[in-house]
């Protein structure tokens, strides 16, 4: 390219050029192209500057003079834009981080504890509060604790599979445990007498699911055993505990029943005065007095130990409480059924 004429006309040119650019330049990306293009070493005003290297000696300082305002009034021009840039972007960041301080909060939901987790903790306090210590067994329990130690016979029933889910390798002798009676046995050896335990769990059975049954279900076993415990302490523990539960109307009464564990044995009823379609008889569970042999399988001796045991079903529980037509909402996991309970929040 020929070099440009250096005139007060093409330099005037290339300031006005270079301004109308700057002017235009919407953010700073576009103002760095402009400066870039108007003041860059490709730039008209540096081309014009080029030429003054090859004027005469008494034309330079005028042409020298001339460039050096131009350039001066472009700079000005980009600074001045700059600001201008800076403002009106911090002012749009200001406006898009905007936090509104007279908002209400959000209340997340966190989702809702399971009603089967209130019946049981509401139980456990009920006996936390007298004295009892909470204990836990295994799910899949050996033979001997579900069945033997229990003196219940190798021909009974309740062994066959029919009843009993049974883990291979069957010599093993594992089963999926079917009541949490093993418990019992379990605190009493590892604990020793006296002894007040509660111990909630989950529990197997080959029952069909329907509305009042499932497969797989949660029971809390009790079991006190103390130099001189009676039925009647029996009687008035399950009737605290149902009157914590139901109200102070609430009673319970006792069935003649069978348990290998127990002798005497007993079917429980609780009266539920707010039972939903009026106040009645329901029945709660199975209770009596822990049988000799029992104690005897945990290394005690029952002319110096006695006690009383009972295992009570936290669906059954849940169902007749609130009054719920089917037990299989309880384990489909929807969090609306939960919810009806209350929803935690954070
Ligand atoms: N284990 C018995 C059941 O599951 C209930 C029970 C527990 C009965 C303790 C008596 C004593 O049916």
């Amino acid at each position: 390219m020929p070099d440009a004429l250096l005139t007060e006309e093409t330099v005037s040119a290339a300031v006005d050029a270079a301004i109308a650019a700057i002017d235009a330049a919407g953010d700073t990306a576009a103002l760095k192209s402009a400066r870039i293009a108007h003041t860059g070493e490709a730039s008209a005003l540096a081309r014009l500057n080029a030429t003054i290297r090859d004027l005469p000696p008494a034309d330079k300082p005028l042409a020298g003079k001339l460039v050096g305002q131009a350039r001066g009034r472009v700079n000005a021009a980009i600074a001045a834009r700059e600001s201008v840039l800076a403002q009106v972007e911090r002012a749009a960041l200001l406006q898009a981080e905007r936090v509104d301080l007279t908002a209400a909060p959000l209340r997340y939901r966190a989702g809702a504890r399971h009603p089967l987790t209130l019946v049981r903790e509401t139980v456990e306090d009920v006996f936390i509060a007298m004295g009892w210590e909470i204990a836990e067994g295994p799910e899949l329990e050996h033979e001997w604790f579900n069945f033997d130690a229990l003196n219940i016979d190798p021909d009974h029933p309740a062994r066959s599979p029919q009843d009993t889910l049974f883990v291979e390798p069957i010599g093993a002798h594992l089963v999926m445990r079917t009541q949490t009676s093993p418990v019992q046995v379990r605190s009493l050896i590892e604990r020793g007498a006296p002894l007040y335990v509660l111990g909630p769990g989950r529990v197997y059975r080959t029952d069909e699911i329907d509305a009042t049954h499932l497969p797989v279900f949660n029971q809390f076993e009790g079991i006190a055993i103390d130099r001189g415990l009676t039925m009647a302490h029996l009687r008035g523990t399950l009737e605290h505990l149902a009157r914590r539960m139901f109200g102070d109307a609430a009673r319970i009464r006792l069935r003649p029943n069978f348990f290998p564990f127990t002798e005497p044995s007993a079917e429980m009823d609780v009266w539920h005065p707010s039972a939903k379609g009026g106040a009645r008889w329901i029945e709660w569970g199975g209770c009596g007095m822990v049988h000799p042999n029992v104690l005897r399988a945990a290394g005690l001796d029952p002319q110096e130990f006695q006690g009383f045991a009972f295992g009570l079903g936290i669906e059954r529980t849940l169902q007749f409480a609130e009054g719920l037509s089917d037990m299989r909402d309880m384990i489909e996991g929807d969090v609306r059924f939960a919810a009806q309970w209350g929803l935690v929040t954070r």
